[in-house]
């Protein structure tokens, strides 16, 4: 089904933040803070869970996110078949720790989410043109290209996942939890000549959804 979403213009890049409702948000969270989770990510601090993808009891929200993927997929009008939630993680942050995440990427995604689930610490996205700076009039030397986002409890930001990002110390009084996820195509990719695709692929993920009904989530 179609989900709602507002485009947000971060830098040139268009980005997209969807809400979920109240009982997504308490029920997922219930779940999260029963998770096991280990100390993975670069400087060591942040604690990551295992992949959920695969879990039933978070089927609720796997489907969500992927009515969000569709719902932008048929927006943007994606030459796929289907781009499909492949894996998606927990994150925690303990209140107070400062704890945070360096900057990085995900490769061989095409949109990542991320599901704030809680308040705490934002994350920082780097101007992937940050060299035009240089060339601009900050006569004090200050670099305008980082930017700051937090989507609120149960807020998910979609955001193509060349975008270079960080989460920032978590000082706040609260432990920070959030899920994020990458998606990767499946089936037929960009048609070409005599109706052939350039590749076709058969990717594990959330489901084997098939191809997607468009009317489904066609504009009003
Ligand atoms: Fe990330």
């Amino acid at each position: 089904m179609r989900q709602n979403y507002q485009p947000l213009n971060f830098f040139p890049i268009q980005c997209y933040e969807f809400r979920c409702d109240r009982f997504l948000l308490d029920s997922t969270l219930g779940l999260l803070l029963n998770l096991e989770y280990k100390s993975f990510n670069e400087p060591t601090g942040v604690l990551t869970s295992a992949d959920i993808q695969g879990r039933e009891i978070f089927s609720p929200l796997m489907s969500w996110f992927q009515e969000c993927v569709d719902t932008l997929h048929v927006d943007t009008g994606l030459n796929c078949d289907r781009l499909v939630v492949n894996k998606a993680w927990a994150n925690k942050s303990v209140a107070g720790s400062g704890h945070h995440h360096d900057a990085h990427r995900h490769p061989m995604s095409y949109y990542s989410g991320i599901f704030y689930l809680t308040q705490g610490a934002p994350t920082i996205f780097i101007d992937p043109l940050f060299q035009r700076e240089w060339g601009s009039f900050y006569l004090d030397g200050k670099v305008n290209s980082e930017l700051a986002y937090h989507g609120g409890a149960g807020g998910l930001l979609l955001f193509p996942s060349y975008m270079i990002h960080a989460s920032a110390p978590n000082t706040e009084d609260v432990d920070r939890y959030s899920v994020a996820f990458n998606t990767f195509p499946s089936g037929d990719i960009n048609l070409g000549g005599h109706g052939l695709p350039m590749a076709r692929v058969k990717t594990e993920g959330w489901k084997d959804l098939g191809p997607l009904s468009l009317d489904e989530y066609a504009r009003d």
